[in-house]
């Protein structure tokens, strides 16, 4: 028989194989969303981001971060000098959770049950893909990672540690950015996020 243990296995066919697991996960989110979206970025990559959830277009496409916020993350990549194809991109959750409002599919936070839910898959696509930093992007992100409910206003610009040991650099999420209602706010908050990125790249150079 084929060796299947994390031990045997080298990095990419256990990166695969959790692939496989999370697509035919059929937990309570997995029944009216049109696929999983698992992580996508090359094994080793020194900078792993995890988002919160897919979200409407993610669910679609099968890919993280391709939406109206995942457009808003990539400019920011770009500014800062991150290519986006040496980090690694991923989720807490990795079914979109929804209501369904007419044509609309209305975005729902993921509660603690959906967090924990994903929670195992994560963990172990930390693990193979090896990063030297995680980015958190906001509190659903923060929360799967250390397993406690911090406030990101507390500990943003530290480097905290997640339940496993691993070094994580939380900021928040990019669709808080699209959220703020007054171009000034705007300016500044993606400034400072800027200002993250940047210097979770430095951490790693
Ligand atoms: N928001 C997220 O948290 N993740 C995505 O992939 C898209 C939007």
């Amino acid at each position: 028989p084929m060796p299947t243990d994390l031990f045997t296995q080298d990095p990419a066919t256990a990166l695969a194989a959790l692939r496989a697991e999370v697509l035919a996960d059929r937990g309570p989110l997995a029944e009216h969303a049109t696929q999983a979206v698992f992580g996508e970025g090359p094994i080793g990559a020194a900078l792993l981001f995890v988002g919160e959830q897919p979200g409407d277009e993610e669910d679609i496409a099968g890919r993280p971060f391709v939406g109206p916020a995942g457009r808003m993350f990539n400019r920011a990549l770009e500014e800062a000098g991150i290519p986006r194809a040496e980090a690694y991109v991923t989720n807490a959750v990795k079914h979109f959770k929804f209501k369904p409002t007419g044509r609309r599919r209305l975005h729902q936070s993921p509660d603690a049950g959906d967090i924990a839910h994903y929670r195992p898959f994560l963990r172990r696509e930390i693990e193979i893909v090896g990063p030297r930093l995680v980015v958190s992007l906001g509190a659903t992100a923060l929360r799967a990672l250390t397993g406690k409910p911090l406030a990101i206003t507390k500990v943003r610009g530290e480097v905290v540690k997640s339940e496993d040991g691993v070094p994580v650099f939380p900021t928040v999420h990019p669709s808080y950015l699209l959220r703020l209602p007054d171009p000034e706010s705007k300016e500044r908050e993606y400034a400072r996020f800027l200002g993250d990125l940047k210097g979770a790249w430095r951490e790693v150079q």
